[in-house]
C-alpha cells in the first residue's frame, strides 16, 4: 500500500508515534521521499539511508508565521521536485495538558490549540489542491480522548474531539476526489506524552497500554482497508464502545473520576 504513494508528509516524526510512523514507512519503502515538520530533527540512528531521503522542515506550530511559511515552502517543493504521485499526509504532532483549566497556564493551553488543531487544518488546507489533483490520503492522529469530555484534560480532549469529527466529515467530502481520510484514535501509548503533559513518568507502567509501533501498524492496515476510523487495540475499542452508549454527562463525570486517580502521588 505504501508503494502507492509518491511522497509522505508527517508532523512530529521526531518522537513517539510519529517516529514509529517514519521508521515503519522507511523500512517498508526506503526510496519513498518523506518530509517531516517538527521543531526537532528526527534522529537517524540505525537508518543511515533515511538521512538521505528525509527532508526536515523545522517548524514550531505555535508560531503562526512559521507554520504558514513551512506550508508554502512544502507545496512549492512538492510541485517543483516531486510533480506527480499520490501524497500521504500524516497529521500527528500534538500534546496534552493536565489539571483543572487553565492549568498549567493559559498560554500553554492556547498553544496546544495551535499544535493539535490549527496546524493540521492549515497543513491540510495548503496541501488540499495537490491532494485533489494527484489523489492521496490523510491520517489524523486523534485519540480515544475524543469520545468523551474529560475533566482534568478538558482542552486536550476537546482538541481531539475536533480532530475526530473534522476527519470523519472530510472523509465523506474527499472520497469522491480520490482522497481517503483516516482518524486514528490511540489509547495510552508508551511515549513521552504523559511526562510532557505533566502527569509524571511513574504513571506509564500502569497506563501506557500500547507501543507506538502497534499504533502505526494498525493504522496503516486500516488505511489500506479504506477505513475512516481506527481505534487502536481491542481494550481501547471496548472502552470507546462502552463510552459511546453512555449519556454524555455521565461519561464526563466517569472520565473525571478516572483522570483524577491518575494524579501522581503528592500532586
Ligand atoms: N501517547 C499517548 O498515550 C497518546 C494517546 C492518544 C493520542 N496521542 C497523540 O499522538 C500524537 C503523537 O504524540 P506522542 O504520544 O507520540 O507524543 P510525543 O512523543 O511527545 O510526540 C509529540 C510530537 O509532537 C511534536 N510537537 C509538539 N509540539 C510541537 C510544536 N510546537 N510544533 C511542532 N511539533 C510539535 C513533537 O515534535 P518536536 O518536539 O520535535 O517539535 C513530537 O514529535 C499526538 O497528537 C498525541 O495527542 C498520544
Amino acid at each position: 500500500m505504501l508503494r502507492a504513494f509518491g511522497a509522505i508528509i508527517i508532523t512530529g516524526g521526531s518522537s513517539g508515534i510519529g517516529k514509529a510512523f517514519l521508521e515503519h514507512i522507511h523500512t517498508v519503502n526506503p526510496e519513498l521521499p518523506i518530509f517531516n515538520l517538527s521543531r526537532t530533527i528526527p534522529d537517524f540512528q540505525g537508518m543511515p539511508k533515511l538521512k538521505l531521503i528525509l527532508r526536515h522542515v523545522p517548524c514550531d506550530f505555535t508560531d503562526r508565521g512559521q507554520l504558514e511559511d513551512a506550508c508554502v515552502s512544502l507545496v512549492e517543493t512538492l510541485g517543483r521536485e516531486l510533480p506527480s504521485g499520490r501524497i500521504l499526509l500524516i497529521n500527528n504532532s500534538g500534546y496534552g495538558t493536565y489539571g483543572p483549566f487553565p492549568k498549567p497556564d493559559l498560554p500553554r493551553n492556547l498553544e496546544m490549540l495551535d499544535v493539535n488543531v490549527r496546524a493540521p487544518v492549515a497543513l491540510t488546507g495548503f496541501l488540499l489542491p495537490l491532494l485533489r489533483e494527484r489523489g492521496g490520503a490523510i491520517i489524523n492522529v486523534a485519540s480515544t480522548a475524543a469520545f468523551q469530555a474529560i475533566p482534568g484534560m478538558a482542552n486536550y480532549a476537546a482538541t481531539k474531539a475536533f480532530l475526530l469529527h473534522w476527519s470523519l466529515a472530510l472523509s465523506v467530502e474527499l472520497r469522491p476526489a480520490g482522497v481517503s481520510v483516516l482518524a486514528v484514535c490511540p489509547g495510552p501509548t508508551r511515549t513521552r506524552f504523559f511526562a510532557n503533559a505533566g502527569m509524571g513518568d511513574s504513571l506509564l507502567p500502569r497506563f501506557a497500554g500500547q507501543q507506538p509501533d502497534q499504533v502505526v501498524r494498525g493504522s496503516l492496515t486500516a488505511l489500506a482497508k479504506g477505513r475512516s476510523l481506527h481505534v487502536s487495540g481491542w481494550k481501547n475499542k471496548l472502552t470507546v464502545a462502552a463510552v459511546s452508549v453512555l449519556p454524555k454527562t455521565f461519561a464526563a463525570r466517569a472520565a473525571g473520576w478516572v483522570v483524577g486517580r491518575l494524579r501522581p502521588t503528592g500532586a
